[in-house]
C-alpha cells in the first residue's frame, strides 16, 4: 500500500463533530462585536517579517524561536502570521483609517507558531482578536473586558478569572528596566542561560520565564506597577474604577508582563484553572507606540485576543451543548421514479421553509438500510418517497426520535407540516 501523508504535528483538523463548538463560539462573537460597533476586517495570512520582528520585539520567545518564516521566489522574507495586531496596524495604516478616526475591529482566523505542541497549545491555533485604534482613555480598555465578559456570559462560561496589570509608559519601562537589570544581576548564577542573555537584551522577559527554578528569584523581584508614571498610575486606577463600578472583579497581578513587547500600560488576561498549564483564554492590552513604531502617526491603540481552541476546550469542561446541526429531514427516494422526483422536491421544501435542513439520501438500498442512514444522521424525520407515494403525490412521515404512526402528508402540504416542525423546534420564523 502506498504510505499515507500525515498531517503537521501541532496543526490540527477540525472535525465534523467538533465545528458545531467552534460555530457557536463564532457566531456568539459576532453578536457580541456588532453590539458593541465592532467591524470586522480579513488581513491576510502572511506578512513581511520585519512587520513581527519590529513589533512583537526581536528578543521574544515568538521571534526568536516561534515564527513559520520562508523566503518567497523572488527572495522576500514572509512570515506566516504568529498573531495578527501588527497586521492589524500595518492595514490600518497602510489604508488610511486611522486619520482622527476612533476604529473598532475585530477579525477571526489561524495563527502559526512554532511551539512545542501540548494540551492547548499548537503550532496553528485560532485567535479572535479585537483592536481599537485611537482612543488613549482607560474607558477604552474598560469597554474591551466588558465585552469579553459579556461573550463568556453568552456562551454560557462561568469562572473566568481577570487578572490585570500596568506596564507603564515606555519611560517608566526603560526606568524599571535598570532596577530590575540591577536586581537580577546580583542573583547572576541563579539565573538560566536563556535569563542571563536576556539580562543584556531585554530583561522584563526574565519575568515571563516558566523556568520553576527562578520562579522565587522573579516573586521578589521589583514591581513595575509599584514604579509607574503618574499618568499611567491615574490610568491605571481610572481603569480599576470603571470595572468596579460595571461590577466586574478582578486581580491585579504584578507579576503580568506579557509575551509580546509592544504593550505600554493596560495588560490583562482572562484565566482558568480548568485548562492545565495553557489557562490563559484571552490576553491583550494597550500598544499606544505601536501604530508610530510601525510607521504610521502616532495613534493610541488597545486590543486583545481570545484563544478559540482553549476557549472551546472550556466550552467542554463546563458541558456547554452547541446548537444542533443535525438535519430535520432526511428523504430517502425508492426507485427511478421517486429518484427523479426527489429533488425538485427537495429544492421547493427549501423555498417554502428557509431554515429547514433536509438532506436527500444519496447512494443505493433498500428501505431498511437508507432508514439506518436516516437514523445515523441525526434527523427528527425520515421523508419515504416511494412509488406509491409518486402516484398519489404525498410523502411517508415517520418520526425517527419519538414513538408515532407513520403518517401520509400530501406533498402540497408538507412545506407547512415542516414549518410546523421547526416552530415547535424554536427555529422557524
Ligand atoms: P497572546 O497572549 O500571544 O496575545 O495570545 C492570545 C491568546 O491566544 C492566548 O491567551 C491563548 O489563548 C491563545 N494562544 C496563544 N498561543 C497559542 C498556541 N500556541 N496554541 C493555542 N492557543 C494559543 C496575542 O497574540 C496578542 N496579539 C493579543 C493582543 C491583541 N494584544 C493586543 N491586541
Amino acid at each position: 500500500m502506498t504510505a499515507r501523508i500525515q498531517g503537521i504535528r501541532g496543526m490540527n483538523d477540525i472535525l465534523p463533530g467538533e465545528t458545531p463548538y467552534w460555530q457557536y463560539v463564532e457566531d456568539a462573537a459576532r453578536r457580541v462585536l456588532d453590539a458593541y460597533g465592532y467591524r470586522e476586517i480579513r488581513p491576510p495570512l502572511l506578512e513581511r517579517t520585519e512587520l513581527f520582528a519590529r513589533s512583537i520585539g526581536e528578543v521574544t520567545d515568538i521571534v526568536e524561536k516561534e515564527m513559520y518564516t520562508f523566503s518567497d521566489r523572488s527572495g522576500d522574507s514572509l512570515t506566516l502570521r504568529p498573531e495578527c495586531t501588527a497586521s492589524m496596524v500595518r492595514a490600518a495604516i497602510e489604508h488610511s483609517l486611522l486619520r482622527g478616526q476612533i476604529q473598532r475591529l475585530w477579525t477571526m482566523g489561524p495563527m502559526f507558531r512554532y511551539e512545542r505542541p501540548q494540551k492547548g497549545r499548537y503550532r496553528q491555533f485560532h485567535q479572535i482578536d479585537v483592536e481599537v485604534f485611537g482612543a488613549a482613555g482607560p474607558d477604552v480598555d474598560a469597554e474591551l473586558i466588558l465585552l469579553t465578559s459579556r461573550l463568556w456570559r453568552a456562551l454560557g462560561l462561568p469562572g473566568l478569572r481577570l487578572e490585570l496589570n500596568s506596564l507603564g509608559t515606555r519611560d517608566a519601562q526603560a526606568a524599571y528596566r535598570s532596577r530590575l537589570v540591577d536586581y537580577f544581576r546580583r542573583y547572576r548564577d541563579e539565573l538560566d542561560e536563556d535569563s542571563r542573555r536576556r539580562l543584556d537584551t531585554n530583561p522584563l522577559r526574565i519575568l515571563d520565564s516558566k523556568n520553576s527554578q527562578m520562579q522565587h528569584l522573579i516573586e521578589a523581584a521589583p514591581k513595575l506597577v509599584e514604579h509607574l508614571d503618574a499618568e499611567s498610575d491615574e490610568h491605571f486606577e481610572e481603569l480599576k474604577a470603571i470595572l468596579a463600578a460595571a461590577g466586574i472583579e478582578f486581580r491585579v497581578n504584578p507579576r503580568l508582563v506579557r509575551g509580546l513587547d509592544y504593550y505600554t500600560r493596560t495588560v490583562f488576561e482572562w484565566v482558568t484553572e480548568r485548562l492545565g498549564a495553557q489557562g490563559a483564554v484571552c490576553g491583550g492590552g494597550r500598544y499606544d507606540n505601536l501604530v508610530a513604531d510601525i510607521g504610521g502617526e502616532p495613534a493610541p491603540a488597545t486590543g486583545f485576543a481570545i484563544g478559540m481552541e482553549r476557549l472551546v476546550a472550556l466550552l467542554r469542561t463546563h458541558d456547554v451543548e452547541p446548537p444542533t446541526h443535525a438535519p430535520h429531514a432526511y428523504l430517502l427516494a425508492l426507485g427511478r421514479d421517486a429518484a427523479r422526483a426527489a429533488h425538485p422536491l427537495a429544492e421547493r421544501l427549501r423555498e417554502q421553509c428557509p431554515r429547514l435542513r433536509l438532506v436527500v439520501d444519496g447512494g443505493e438500498g433498500g428501505l431498511k438500510r437508507r432508514l439506518r442512514r436516516a437514523d445515523r444522521s441525526g434527523a427528527q424525520l425520515a421523508l419515504i418517497l416511494g412509488e406509491d407515494e409518486v402516484r398519489d403525490a404525498c410523502l411517508s412521515v415517520k418520526q425517527l426520535r419519538t414513538p408515532a404512526d407513520q403518517a401520509r402528508v400530501p406533498q402540497t402540504e408538507l412545506g407547512e407540516y415542516l414549518q410546523r416542525v421547526l416552530v415547535d423546534e424554536g427555529t422557524g420564523q
